[in-house]
């Protein structure tokens, strides 16, 4: 019986884990071998595999009944997403990471008949550590976070350009082209986990981006909305994880006015 003492020790043990598997990621130290994905843009190296298979290897063995939908696999569209699931992104922010940038992180969420139930975000480089449990509020480096109701006018909008995604570059022009008038600044800092963390945490107004996957959204889209903010698809929809889809998130002032634009 999944209860809210199984949740906690979880949430532990997954903190564990990201914090062990950071260190795989700060140390690396060997040449980078770097596989395209997609295409050009969509890069993998044998650090984001050897990251996922840590954490898969480690959670399985005590949590074996639970499936997974991981980034670096080839299950995304065949895994069935009901009952218990581990949604793992080993590094968001890979081309961060191969240019070294030192701002990617590492998330890890476990979802019920698919909803998240705890989600943790965890930059290995400056040990930012975001996380929620469902119906417990959400913590920023062990302090409870609630998002402000800071205007859009007034704070950073952060963005994702969906670079992988050929069709949506003209798309990414324009929005970035409304959002830019009218808000104080816009920054695209490359992990959108830390992105919508970010969001939660009010260091960006809200953040967008035309598409993203279950994986880059799924840890943070809990604790965002643990924080009181707002998650949904461009139309509005609540994120699902059966599909990449379009990403709007804020508070509760600043969600709607980014969405207008996004709209209009
Ligand atoms: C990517 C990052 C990036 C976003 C892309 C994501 P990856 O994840 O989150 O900020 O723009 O859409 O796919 O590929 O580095 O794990
Ligand atoms: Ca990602
Ligand atoms: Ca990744």
């Amino acid at each position: 019986m999944e209860t809210l003492t199984y949740r906690k020790k979880l949430l532990a043990f997954i903190i564990k884990l990201v914090k062990k598997a950071g260190k795989i990621v700060v140390n690396a130290n060997t040449d980078l071998s770097i596989d395209e994905k997609l295409n050009f843009k969509d890069l993998v190296t044998q650090y984001d595999k050897a990251v996922q298979d840590y954490l898969e290897n480690s959670l399985s063995k005590k949590y074996p009944f639970v499936k997974f939908l991981a980034e670096e696999g080839d299950d995304f569209g065949k895994v069935d997403l009901s009952g218990e699931l581990f949604i793992i992104d080993p590094i968001d922010g890979t081309s961060n990471f191969i240019n070294k940038l030192n701002a990617s992180a590492i998330s890890v969420a476990y979802a019920v008949d698919g909803e998240t139930v705890v989600g943790v975000v965890y930059n290995p480089f400056n040990k930012d550590l975001f996380y929620a449990i469902k119906g417990f509020g959400a913590f920023y480096n062990g302090k409870k976070t609630v998002v402000n109701e800071r205007s859009i006018k007034e704070g950073l909008v952060g963005f994702g350009t969906a670079v992988y995604y050929d069709e949506l570059i003209e798309k990414t022009k324009q929005t970035f082209s409304k959002v830019l008038v009218n808000c104080n600044d816009m920054r695209r800092l490359g992990g959108a986990s830390l992105d919508i963390c970010y969001v939660a945490t009010n260091k960006f107004s809200a953040f967008y981006e035309c598409r993203l996957a279950p994986w880059d959204y799924a840890s943070a889209m809990l604790i965002l909305k643990e924080s009181g903010g707002i998650i949904t698809d461009f139309d509005g929809n609540e994120l699902t994880f059966d599909k990449k889809t379009s990403v709007v998130t804020g508070n509760q002032k600043s969600y709607y006015e980014l969405k207008k634009l996004l709209d209009d």
